[in-house]
């Protein structure tokens, strides 16, 4: 069964708690954080990350599209995230990154914008637990799906299979019951989907959906 991570950039911010009524049968929670510097986009910080922690038991997967992870990282571990994914565009030392968020208590992700190549993250493959591959260009949700990543996924996979390691695979951006499908194909684990999920009738039985491509 694939992860499914629901995007909460796609819920109605002002009832949270009922909307993750709404995707119980999801795995876990995808938290979007920006910062109007490393995308041109604002949206929630370590409060929110806190008050979604005492809300839920599920795992919370944090993805950061913020400048600074390294200062930033540790600090929404401390704040109940159990994933914290940053993106590798915007560390001086990713590999310090994943340490600090580490030594803070989560597990830790590299994030890939759709333009950066795989190699940038082959180094960091014994020490993430998680590899994120965007499918859009990060900051807003609803876009496309761009077909021209999935190479990129398939490399990150060949590259962890030959150093005999396992990071999860997750992918975030335009994914639908279609897209899903030929990401799984070309190796994803994870996979993270706001509008689909969140503008479907019945968003348990999109996530289940998902959880089967
Ligand atoms: C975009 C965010 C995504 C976004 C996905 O920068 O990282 O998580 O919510 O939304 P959809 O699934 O609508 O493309
Ligand atoms: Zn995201």
């Amino acid at each position: 069964m694939n992860i499914v991570s629901p995007s909460i950039l796609s819920a109605d911010f002002a009832n949270l708690s009922d909307e993750l009524k709404r995707i119980r049968t999801a795995q876990w929670i995808h938290i979007d954080v920006m910062d109007g510097c490393f995308v041109p986009n604002i949206t929630v910080g370590l409060p929110v990350v806190s008050c979604i922690r005492r809300a839920t038991e599920r795992f919370l997967d944090v993805h950061l599209m913020i400048q600074d992870p390294a200062y930033y990282g540790p600090l929404f571990a401390k704040a109940g995230a159990d994933m914290v994914c940053f993106h590798v565009e915007a560390a001086e030392n990713p590999a310090a990154v994943i340490e600090a968020i580490h030594r803070a208590g989560a597990q830790a992700g590299a994030a890939l914008k759709p333009g950066t190549p795989p190699e940038q993250v082959f180094p960091l493959l014994e020490k993430a637990e998680m590899v994120l591959v965007m499918t859009v260009e990060p900051g807003f949700g609803g876009q496309s799906f761009m077909p021209e990543v999935l190479p990129k996924i398939r490399a990150i996979r060949r590259e962890a299979d030959s150093r005999g390691v396992k990071p999860l695979i997750q992918v975030d951006g335009g994914i639908n019951l279609q897209t899903a499908q030929v990401c799984v194909e070309a190796g994803a684990d994870v996979l993270v989907a706001g509008s689909y999920v969140f503008g479907s009738p019945d968003p348990e039985q999109a996530v289940r959906l998902l959880q089967s491509v």
